[in-house]
C-alpha cells in the first residue's frame, strides 16, 4: 500500500489532521492500536481555546460544536472562601468554548467516515522504518497478517505512550520531565454543573476543580495521592471530600449523584526534543505533556496539527520544505510557553507535601496579587484562552 502521510494514532490530533490534510487533496492512512469504542470511550478534559475552534472550523467538523458547545466568558478561581473571577470577555476580549474531547473525536471519526478516509483499528506491532531517509515506511500487522504502507512523510501523534518519539534515537533526542507528588481523581456524574463556569479551588485540603460537559452533566476532580486507587474511592467518600474542598457557598448548593465514570491521573510536565526526526514529525501528547491544571493538552497539540498541516500542505503544494524544516522549532517555541503556565497554575492551586510554611504564604500571597491586579488577570486571560499560532 502507498499513501501521502501515514498518521500513527487515532484520537484527536491525528484524525484533524488527517481531516484537513484531506481537505486539501492529500491522502493519509491512521493506525491506531485500540479499537473505534475503546477511542471514544476515553474521557478527556473539554475546554477547547479559539485557536483549536478555528481548526475545527477549517477541517469543516465543527457544525455540533458550534451547536452544542458552550461559550464561556470566564473562569474563577477560589481560594478558601474567596472567589476570584477572571473576566476573559473583559480583560482580552476573547473566550474558550467547552466541549468534551469525547464528542470532537466522534465528530472527527463521522468526518472521517464521511469521506472514506482509511482507518485501521487494532493495528498491531506498529513500526515506523527508514523515518531519516527519503522512502519511508510503516509496518503493522492486523488480523495476522503483516502490512507495509510506503509513504512520504509519518505524523507520530500516539500520544505519550506511543512509538513515534521512541522511534528517534535516543542519542538524538532530549527529554526534559517533572513528575508532581499527587494525581487528579476525576468523576463524570449526570448532575447540573454546581458552577456555571469551571471553577478552580484551593482549599487547606488540596485542590478541586469543577467542570462541566453540558447543562446535566458534570466533571468534578480532586487532587489526590498517587498511591490513591479508585477503588479507595466510593462515590460518597469523593463527595464528602470534593465538597470539603469548595467554598462553602458552592459547595452548599452542589447536587451529587451516582458516578458514571472515575479515573485517577497522574500529573506530569514533559517535552521531547526535537519534534522532528527527517520525515516523522510528533504531534501532541507523543512529543509533550501538561498537566491539566490550565486545560492545555488537547490544545497544544492543536497548535503543532496546525504548523504540521502548513507545512505539509506547502511541501506537497510548492516543494518548498522551509515549513518541515521549521516544524520543530515553531511548535517549541509554543509549547514551551504553554509548559510554564501549565506549570504555574499547577504549582499555583495545589497542596504540595513538602511544602513548608514560607511557601504557603507565597502562594497565598500569589492569588492575593492575582485578584488585585488587572494586569497579572490580563496576563493568566491571555495563557487560558491560548497563545496566538
Ligand atoms: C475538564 O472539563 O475535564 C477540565 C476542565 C479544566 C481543566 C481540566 C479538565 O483544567
Amino acid at each position: 500500500m502507498r499513501t501521502q502521510i501515514v498518521i500513527v494514532g487515532g484520537g484527536p490530533s491525528g484524525l484533524l489532521l488527517g481531516q484537513l490534510l484531506h481537505r486539501k487533496g492529500i491522502d493519509t492512512v491512521v493506525l491506531e492500536r485500540q479499537s473505534r469504542a475503546h477511542v471514544l470511550g476515553r474521557i478527556r478534559a473539554g475546554v477547547l481555546e479559539a485557536g483549536f475552534v478555528n481548526l475545527m472550523r477549517e477541517a469543516g467538523v465543527a457544525e455540533r460544536m458550534d451547536r452544542e458547545g458552550f461559550v464561556h466568558h470566564g473562569t474563577i478561581l477560589a481560594h478558601g472562601e474567596e472567589q476570584i473571577r477572571i473576566s476573559f470577555e473583559d480583560l482580552i476580549g476573547r473566550h474558550v468554548v467547552v466541549y468534551g474531547q469525547t464528542e470532537l473525536t466522534h465528530d472527527l471519526y463521522d468526518a472521517r467516515d464521511a469521506v472514506g478516509g482509511k482507518t485501521v483499528f487494532n493495528a498491531e506491532g506498529v513500526t515506523i522504518h527508514d523515518a531519516d531517509s527519503d522512502a519511508p515506511y510503516v509496518t503493522y500487522s492486523s488480523d495476522g497478517t503483516e502490512h507495509r504502507i510506503d509513504c512520504d512523510y509519518v505524523a507520530g501523534c500516539d500520544g505519550f505512550h506511543g512509538i513515534s518519539r521512541q522511534t528517534i534515537p535516543a542519542g538524538i533526542r532530549k527529554e526534559y520531565e517533572q513528575v508532581y507528588p499527587f494525581g487528579w481523581l476525576g468523576l463524570l456524574s449526570e448532575t447540573p454543573p454546581v458552577s456555571d463556569e469551571v471553577l478552580y479551588s484551593l482549599s487547606d485540603r488540596g485542590f478541586a476543580l469543577c467542570s462541566m460537559r453540558n447543562a446535566t452533566l458534570s466533571r468534578y476532580y480532586i487532587q489526590c495521592a498517587l498511591s490513591d486507587k479508585v477503588t479507595d474511592w466510593s462515590d460518597d467518600a469523593f463527595w464528602a471530600e470534593f465538597r470539603r474542598r469548595l467554598p462553602r457557598a458552592v459547595g452548599d448548593r452542589l447536587v451529587t449523584g451516582p458516578s458514571i465514570e472515575k479515573s485517577i491521573a497522574p500529573l506530569r510536565s514533559f517535552v521531547c526534543e526535537p519534534m522532528r526526526w527527517g520525515r516523522l514529525f510528533l504531534c501532541g501528547d507523543a512529543a509533550h505533556i501538561v498537566p491539566p491544571t490550565g486545560a492545555k493538552g488537547l490544545n497544544t497539540a492543536a497548535s503543532d496539527i496546525h504548523y504540521l498541516y502548513h507545512a505539509l500542505v506547502q511541501v506537497f503544494e510548492t516543494g518548498e520544505i522551509e515549513g518541515i524544516d521549521r516544524y520543530s522549532e515553531q511548535a517549541l517555541a509554543r509549547i514551551w510557553k504553554t509548559q510554564r503556565f501549565s506549570w504555574w497554575m499547577t504549582k499555583l492551586l495545589h497542596r504540595f507535601p513538602e511544602q513548608t510554611e514560607f511557601d504557603l504564604r507565597i502562594q497565598r500571597a500569589e492569588l492575593a496579587f492575582l485578584r488585585d491586579s488587572r494586569d497579572a488577570q490580563t496576563v493568566l486571560a491571555q495563557n487560558y484562552v491560548g497563545l496566538p499560532y
